[in-house]
C-alpha cells in the first residue's frame, strides 16, 4: 500500500469533476486497512465513482477500494453462495455469475459501479433491488479497527437506502466494505414485471426468458436510454424518485393524469422524478455544461469541462422548476464530497 499525495480524481468519478485527493491509496486486499498509516483523520470510502459529485479538491485520505476477487463459497438445496471482492465491477461480476449458471442478479446487469458499493444505496432496476440477493456484507471497520460483519437484516435496507448511508458511513468514512456474500436462490423464476423489459423481450420473440435473455434485455433497454459514462460524464439518475402521501399524489394526478405513480406498501406513492423533470422543461436543457440528458430527464450529465459548481447550479435550478410546477422536493441521489 502506498500513500500518495494531491492524486487527481477526475477520472476515478463517472462524472468525470476536477478535484484532487490531499492523500490517496489503492486498496487491493483487505489486511493493508489495518496500516495505521490509514488509522487516524478524515477519510473518504471510494469504490467506482458512480455516485459521486466532487466540489473539488479533496482535504482527505481518499481509499480506492480494488480488492478483487470472486468464488462460490457453498451452496444448499435452496441456493448458491457467492462471494466477491468489493473492487469488483458490478457489471463483470453479474455477467460471472450468468456464466457459471447461477441466475439472480440479471435484472441488476450493466449498473456501473463496484460489488463493494452496491449494498450503500442498495442499488436497484427493473423489480429488483440488491438487499434481496445479499446474504452478509464484510467491512473493516475504523473506529473499532476490526472485521465485523453485517446479514441482510443488520444492512437494514430501503428504495437507494441502507443502514451504511442512515449511519453516516458513507460520508465519514468509518466503514470500507471489504467483500459481499451473495444468496442466489436455485428456485430461479423471471422477474420480467417491468414493462421496458417485457417489451424488450416480446419484440425479441421470447416467451419463456432464460437469465441471460433477461440480461440481454435489459443490457439493450439501458443503453437505449442511459448515457455511457465513458462517452457522457453522467451519474445515473441524480433524483431518487419522490415518496409522496397518497392524498398529494392524488391531487397531483388529477391535475396531472399522465403522472406516472407507484404505490408503496405503506400506503404513500412513488412519482417518477424523470416525468416531473420532462414536465418541468428540462428534458435535454443544459444550464452552462451541465444539463439533464435527452433520451432520460433523470439522468444529469457533463457535457464536458463541468465542476462540482456548475452540477450543484443546474441541480438546483430543476429543484426549483419541479418545487414550482409541482410542489415536490427532489432528493439527489448521489454523495456530495
Ligand atoms: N419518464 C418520463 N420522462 C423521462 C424519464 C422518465 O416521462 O425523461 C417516465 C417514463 O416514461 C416512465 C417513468 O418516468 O413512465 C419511469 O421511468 P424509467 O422506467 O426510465 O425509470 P426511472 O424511475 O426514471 C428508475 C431508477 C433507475 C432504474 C430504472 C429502471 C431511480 C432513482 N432510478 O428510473 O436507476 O434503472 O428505474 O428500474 O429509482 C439509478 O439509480 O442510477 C438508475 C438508473
Amino acid at each position: 500500500m502506498t500513500l500518495q499525495t494531491q492524486r487527481e480524481l477526475g477520472p476515478l468519478n463517472t462524472l468525470a469533476l476536477p478535484g484532487r485527493a490531499a492523500r490517496f491509496a489503492r486498496i487491493a486486499n483487505a489486511d493493508a486497512l489495518r496500516d495505521p498509516a490509514l488509522a487516524s483523520g478524515p477519510r473518504f470510502i471510494l469504490g467506482g465513482g458512480s455516485n459521486l459529485v466532487l466540489s473539488g479538491d479533496v482535504d482527505r485520505l481518499v481509499l480506492h477500494m480494488a480488492i478483487p476477487g470472486k468464488h462460490l463459497v457453498g451452496e444448499d438445496a435452496e441456493a448458491v453462495y457467492v462471494e466477491a471482492g468489493a473492487g469488483e465491477n458490478w457489471h463483470d461480476f453479474v455477467q460471472w455469475t450468468l456464466a457459471q449458471g447461477w441466475p439472480g442478479l440479471e435484472n441488476l446487469s450493466l449498473i456501473p459501479g463496484t460489488v463493494g458499493a452496491a449494498p450503500i444505496q442498495n442499488i436497484g432496476a427493473y423489480g429488483l433491488e440488491v438487499g434481496e440477493r445479499l446474504q452478509s456484507v464484510t467491512a473493516w471497520d475504523f473506529e473499532r479497527q476490526a472485521f465485523v460483519g453485517f446479514n441482510r437484516d443488520d444492512c437494514r435496507f430501503g428504495y437507494r437506502d441502507s443502514r451504511f448511508k442512515q449511519e453516516g458511513w458513507h460520508l465519514s468514512g468509518r466503514m470500507a466494505i471489504t467483500s459481499v456474500l451473495f444468496r442466489l436462490p436455485k428456485a430461479w423464476q423471471p422477474n420480467c414485471r417491468y414493462a421496458d423489459v417485457a417489451q424488450e423481450l416480446a419484440a425479441r420473440d421470447i416467451a419463456e426468458p432464460t437469465a441471460r435473455d433477461i440480461a440481454d434485455a435489459v443490457i439493450a433497454v439501458r443503453q437505449r436510454k442511459l448515457p455511457d459514462p465513458a462517452h457522457m460524464p453522467n451519474a445515473g439518475s441524480f433524483f431518487h424518485n419522490p415518496v409522496v402521501a397518497a392524498a398529494q399524489a392524488d391531487a397531483l394526478k388529477a391535475a396531472h393524469p399522465g403522472l406516472p405513480c407507484y404505490p408503496q406498501p405503506d400506503g404513500r406513492v412513488k412519482l417518477a422524478a424523470g416525468w416531473l423533470i420532462e414536465q418541468a422543461g428540462w428534458k435535454g436543457r443544459s444550464l452552462g455544461p451541465v444539463g439533464m440528458y435527452e433520451k432520460q430527464a433523470l439522468v444529469l450529465v457533463n457535457h464536458g469541462g463541468a465542476t462540482g459548481h456548475d452540477v450543484k447550479q443546474t441541480m438546483a435550478a430543476v429543484q426549483a422548476s419541479v418545487r414550482e410546477k409541482f410542489g415536490v422536493a427532489l432528493t439527489p441521489e448521489p454523495i456530495f464530497l
